[in-house]
């Protein structure tokens, strides 16, 4: 098969919602339409339980066991469909924030009592970042949500994207019948059913045909009717190039928990997301199509077993083929690699592969020459751009508590946060080091790990930061504004300036007290200005 036509035949997405909307249920049906796994509850029993908040040995252990879902790939039809996980704790939400780079489209699941959450408009913010197209699903149909024309506004303004419903749910709860599907004029009648794997559809030439009204009922039949012409009547046609552009939403109702819904969002997921597209580098956008192979890491998982430390990198494939045994040019470091054990993620088990396309994950064993963002090439000096890190939310200061072990500190919190567990922000004089993370669970997560893998302990002193600002705008006025903040001014891991603001207050005056300087919360200015 020729590479062009294993580009086209791929699908890699991400699913992403606020914690308890569906994620977990919805990827672990989509799996068992792609016959990747065979029971309900091989993904559940793998999910970072949402009670565990400070039990993160508990955590890590299933992080661990997650390692084989992190990516999900399976045949579907001519497709191959890579399913990239993302953690639902929002303490892990910067990982979810790079495996959204390495994605070409996602499917945002929202819970229809619930609307959108705070953790659908971050997610849908960085989305946005990237003009990364969404599919959209309306999760638990079978209880009483809020009105779909209602939950349609709220997603328009409250996401800023304009949507198209696909499907239309007929009642709710207990009333709940089934939904009607707007592209093709057919009808999926609901039943309540965990296990079932495939669903019945009826077609209709029209929507007047009087055996609708037998199948749900006159009441139900006369809403529905006046439904699709109201929406016909408010909605544009779906435009597959809005949506390709991620200026459009599709829509489409369900109830995961009983697989409903499911199969034809798969079937319209497969016909109309993109497959791999060009990817911008440091010096030029390369395309998928061309021969030489380039790829990226966007992740990287430690093995907390002491017995083996080994990490695996996850390298996204962006061009050409990648080959087992083949020598790459590692960009940042300038070094040959070659990989003698990549695997990829097939059908939920690892498997050692000969060749990998565009759109793939290959997962590679590292002894520590990886970080994310990291670039493998067949040559060509490039780096891939658009490995965002955002501002965190918590900072602290890292304190030595062993003087004799300064080395294994250092390595550790450098080894860490090279990860992603956590950023590190170095300040000059004095050589301070401050850790900033979106959630306490991180900061758990790098004692532990000190202290078990580096054989270095140390303390964590809360600092008084509210965000990193990353800044650009006129030279000298960022001269001089680092100068006259010098105790607030750090640098981050690739040497950039960041400004460390108190509060939002303090960050709102500096902007103001400082027109020719732009401060951003996230490290990705191109993208994000
Ligand atoms: P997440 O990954 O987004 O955090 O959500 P997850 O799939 O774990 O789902 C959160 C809860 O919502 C689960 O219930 C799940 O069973 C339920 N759920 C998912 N889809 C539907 C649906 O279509 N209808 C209804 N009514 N519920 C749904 P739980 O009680 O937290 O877990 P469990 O005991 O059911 O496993």
């Amino acid at each position: 098969m020729s590479l062009q036509q294993e580009i086209k035949k791929r699908r890699t997405f991400g699913i992403i919602s606020h914690p308890d909307a569906g994620k977990t249920t919805l990827t672990e049906k989509l799996l068992l339409f792609g016959g990747a796994i065979q029971t309900a509850g091989a993904v559940k029993n793998n999910k970072i339980q949402k009670t565990a908040t400070s039990d993160f040995m508990e955590i890590e252990k299933q992080r661990g066991i997650s390692v084989a879902t992190s990516v999900m790939a399976f045949h579907y039809g001519d497709h191959i469909v890579n399913i990239l996980d993302t953690p639902g704790h929002k303490d892990f939400a910067e990982d979810t924030y790079r495996t959204l780079t390495a994605v070409d489209s996602v499917i945002l699941v929202v819970d229809c009592v619930k609307g959108v959450e705070e953790q659908t408009r971050k997610l849908m913010q960085v989305c946005r970042m990237r003009n990364t197209p969404v599919i959209i699903f309306i999760n638990k149909l079978d209880r009483d949500g809020k009105d779909p024309y209602d939950l349609l506004d709220e997603l328009e303004s409250e996401l800023h994207i304009s949507v198209r419903p696909l499907s239309w749910p007929i009642g709710m709860g207990k009333d709940f019948k089934g939904v009607y599907l707007l592209y093709n004029d057919s009808l999926n009648l609901f039943e309540a059913n965990k296990t079932k794997r495939s669903e019945e559809i009826i077609h209709f030439d029209n929507i007047e045909d009087k055996s609708l009204d037998t199948l749900i009922g006159e009441r139900y039949a006369d809403k529905l009717r006046e439904d699709v012409e109201l929406i016909g009547g408010v909605y544009e046609p779906f435009d597959r190039e809005m949506y390709r552009e991620g200026l459009l939403a599709p829509v489409f109702f369900g109830s995961a928990v009983n697989n409903f819904g499911v199969k034809e969002l798969l079937d319209t997921f497969v016909e109309i997301a993109p497959s791999p597209a060009p990817r911008a580098t440091n010096k030029r956008l390369i395309e998928p199509s061309e021969p030489k192979f380039s790829g990226f890491v966007f992740k990287i998982h430690a093995n907390l077993d002491p017995n083996h430390r080994d990490r695996i990198a996850f390298l996204r494939v962006c061009s050409g083929t990648f080959e087992r045994n083949t020598f790459y040019r590692h960009t940042r470091l300038g070094k040959q690699m070659r990989f003698s054990n990549p695997y990829n993620f097939l059908a939920q088990s690892k498997n050692v592969i000969e060749e990998a396309y565009p759109g793939d994950v290959v997962g590679l064993y590292d002894t520590g020459n990886f970080k994310i963002g990291d670039t493998l090439t067949e040559g060509e000096d490039v780096l891939y751009q658009g490995i965002p890190s955002f501002s965190p939310e918590i900072f602290k200061e890292v304190i030595n508590r062993d003087p004799m072990k300064s080395k294994q500190l250092e390595k550790g919190i450098e080894q860490l946060t090279d990860e992603g567990v956590a950023q590190l922000y170095r300040q000059e004089p004095g050589n301070r080091k401050f850790i900033g993370a979106v959630g306490e669970l991180q900061f758990e997560v790098i004692q532990y790990r000190l202290e078990h893998e580096y054989n270095a302990s140390c303390d964590l002193i809360a600092m008084p930061f509210h965000k990193a600002c990353w800044m650009t705008g006129k030279p000298d006025a960022i001269d001089q504004f680092c100068k006259f903040r010098a105790k607030e001014i750090v640098f981050d891991k690739d040497g950039n300036r960041v400004y460390l603001a108190q509060s939002a207050f303090v960050l709102q005056m500096a902007r103001q007290n400082n027109p020719d300087i732009t401060f951003h919360e996230t490290s990705d200015f191109k993208l994000s200005s």
